[in-house]
């Protein structure tokens, strides 16, 4: 059989965001299959899997809130996926992101919500499905245009902590909102701030790796940095340590992309805990400031 290369083999499942390899031979696919439904690496979530044609162009996932007649967008992200600096390595939940992508422009949004996000809530409610919760879109956007490659019924992970920060509005009233099916009452307002998100991970991530290490220098951060935590515990001391592969995400924001992204990696190697690594790229973005 011939088959246009590279070709995307996806667990159809739930897998940490895992699930997905992009092959660029026969053989990789051919062995990405195997992992899943032979070697079953994620479970029975690898029971199905989807062969899919792999999108070229720039990844950005979109969210909205809605009570399943008012849509909302929120602002977008980027993520990045694969775990090295140049998008190489396998693919892993996330390793860092940036709220606004560089390359949106008011007609891509208005694009993504009017013929993805929109059409997707009003098709649930006329199915008899009413969808009251945040759906989040990720697309491929292909010469301009948006293209779906999957939706997820929650929020991302790392998108949310660049996406979140630019909130203005308490997002209470907007749960609020989406419970009570009055969001239409709900203005909700952003920041025009840029954020930048870069995942420290554990040694091996997104292989095995241990647990249990110290996360050390606290106090050595500047006052405007935001850490959130996600693969962390405290120890009998009441110390951080760390207990999952994405062990935490350091975000700031700034007036632009460059200027958040500066001031995380210039705090990033002052938190420690050993084998730490992370994507030195996140957010870099060829000849602007
Ligand atoms: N960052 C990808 C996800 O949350 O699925």
């Amino acid at each position: 059989m011939r088959q246009n290369m590279p070709i995307v083999i996806k667990a159809d499942g739930l897998a940490a965001g895992k699930g997905v390899t992009v092959a660029d031979s026969m053989e990789q696919a051919l062995s990405a299959l195997s992992n899943i439904m032979e070697t079953k690496a994620f479970g029975s979530a690898g029971d199905r899997v989807l062969i899919e044609e792999c999108l070229k162009g720039r990844e950005m996932s979109i969210f909205v809130f809605t009570d399943a007649h008012t849509v909302i967008p929120m602002v977008p992200a980027c993520d990045y996926k694969p775990v090295f600096d140049g998008n190489k390595g396998p693919n892993t939940g996330g390793m860092g992101s940036y709220s606004p992508p560089h390359f949106l422009t008011p007609e891509l949004a208005k694009t993504a919500a009017e013929t993805i996000m929109y059409p997707t809530i009003k098709a649930l409610d006329s199915e008899g499905r009413p969808y009251s919760s945040v759906l989040y879109g990720g697309l491929m956007v292909t010469d301009g245009v948006p293209r779906v490659m999957e939706f997820n019924a929650r929020l991302g992970d790392p998108e949310t902590q660049v996406v979140l920060p630019r909130l203005k509005t308490d997002l209470v009233d907007i749960i609020l909102g989406v419970i009570n099916n009055n969001l239409d009452q709900v203005e909700i307002e952003w920041s025009n701030d840029a954020c930048v998100g870069v995942v420290m991970a554990s040694a091996g991530y997104p292989g095995s790796y241990k647990r249990g290490l110290p996360v050390t220098g606290w106090g050595n951060l500047d006052e405007d940095i935001m850490v959130f935590h996600a693969g962390t515990e405290l120890d009998a001391e009441g110390k951080v340590i760390t207990s999952g592969g994405r062990v935490l995400t350091m975000v700031a924001t700034g007036e632009t992309i460059a200027k958040a992204r500066e001031k995380v990696y210039n705090n990033i190697s002052r938190l420690h805990f050993d084998g730490c690594h992370y994507r030195k790229d996140i957010a870099e973005i060829k000849g602007r400031k």
